[in-house]
């Protein structure tokens, strides 16, 4: 199977490029990134002999049309990811993920090739603290931030074009990832570097917010289990059912890279900031017999923390740009 990766120069695309030339199991793998700010391409420089990069946008329908039409399934990680821009400016995240899932749509409908898109369980909105439930496929949408309303728009797009033009289509909706190659403008990696250049860990608002934390590599796992054997038309849930606060997770940071536990600031809150996700996996659990091999967080954090160390080179320039934009907004 020839594969088309989107936004593979990104956190979770390029450790899903790394992880689809490592299993050997496809014919060409073919990688389109617009190189936004939050791409790195070193992330792809161990298989950049086995891949074809391509510098673009998926905005670009002509650009698209041209690169389905050369691949049997296309995985749209493409998207602008973070909460925290779109309330800045929320006009990329309109280009990115509505307008360029519009454009990947209509090229697999014209080629009739496969699509898998992947998504967030912001779409849900948040829960209560004390909610007993979790989020299932079937939960109701009702996205909070620029970003999450734009990823609910996104989904719906998928749906529409399976259901009205029979386009073979498959969405996942995960949860919080963590792990290597994560931008550092996200939360466990901006604590991560703050503490090693010796600042505080930055917690916005109570730091009593919840979310459900999985390792990337088990998400991008159960992403080669849905396109694998996935049944086309389906929505699966991915999470690795884990959910933890903020504070527990920046104490947990502090204690691994040995400083003290209340060594972090509260800063102001996110406006709309959510206050609990969670996943229910049983569908995909079940279905597909997929399941988290990071079953321990403490491990996973270590590993990340040992990975950020080892790297700086990787995040020092996007460390410096992504503090002067915290800087502007207060956080
Ligand atoms: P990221 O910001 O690290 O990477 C996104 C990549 O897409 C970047 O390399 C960027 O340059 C590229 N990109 C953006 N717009 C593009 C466009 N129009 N055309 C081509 N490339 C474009 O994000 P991430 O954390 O790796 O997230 C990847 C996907 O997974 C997103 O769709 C996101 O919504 C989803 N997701 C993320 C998480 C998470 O915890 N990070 C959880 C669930 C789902
Ligand atoms: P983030 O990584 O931005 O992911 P998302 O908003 O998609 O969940 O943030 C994760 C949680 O951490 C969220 O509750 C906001 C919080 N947060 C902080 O407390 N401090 C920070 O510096 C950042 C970036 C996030």
């Amino acid at each position: 199977m020839d594969i088309l990766v989107t936004g593979g120069a990104g956190f979770i695309g390029s450790n899903y490029v790394l992880q689809v030339v490592a299993s050997g199991c496809y014919g060409r793998v073919v990688v389109i990134d617009s190189l936004s700010y939050a791409a790195n391409v070193a992330s792809l420089a161990p298989v950049a002999g086995a891949i074809e990069f391509v510098e673009g946008s998926t905005a670009d329908a002509a650009l698209v049309d041209r690169l389905v039409a050369g691949v049997d399934v296309v995985v749209n990680f493409a998207a602008e990811s973070h909460n925290d821009n779109s309330l800045n400016d929320p006009r990329p995240f309109l280009e990115s993920n509505i307008i360029g899932v519009w454009n990947l749509l209509e090229a697999v409908r014209r080629h009739g090739k496969r699509i898998h898109h992947v998504s967030t369980d912001e779409v849900f909105g948040d829960l209560q603290l004390d909610d007993p439930g979790r989020f299932t496929e079937g939960t109701a949408y009702r996205p909070s931030s620029p970003y999450s309303a734009t990823k609910a728009g996104a989904d719906h797009l998928v749906r529409a074009w399976a259901r009205s033009f029979g386009v073979r289509a498959t969405i996942s909706n995960c949860s919080n990832n963590y792990g290597p190659r994560q931008h550092v403008e996200k939360f466990i990696p901006r604590q991560i570097t703050n503490i090693l250049l010796g600042e505080k860990p930055k917690i916005y608002g109570t730091g009593k917010n919840v979310r459900d934390w999985i390792h990337v590599e088990d998400h991008n796992r159960a992403l080669e289990a849905i396109v694998e054997r996935g049944r086309v038309g389906e929505t699966y849930l991915i999470g690795a059912e884990c959910e933890v606060d903020n504070v527990t997770i920046v104490r947990a940071l502090l204690r691994i890279m040995g400083k003290p536990e209340d060594w972090f600031e509260f800063v102001s809150d996110r406006p709309g900031h959510d206050l609990r996700y969670a996943i229910d996996p049983g569908k995909i659990v079940t279905e597909l017999g997929w399941g988290p091999e990071f079953q321990d967080l403490q491990a996973g954090l270590e590993a990340t923390v040992a990975w950020y160390s080892d790297n700086e080179q990787w995040w020092a320039a996007a460390k410096t740009a992504a503090e002067k934009v915290y800087a502007v907004i207060g956080r």
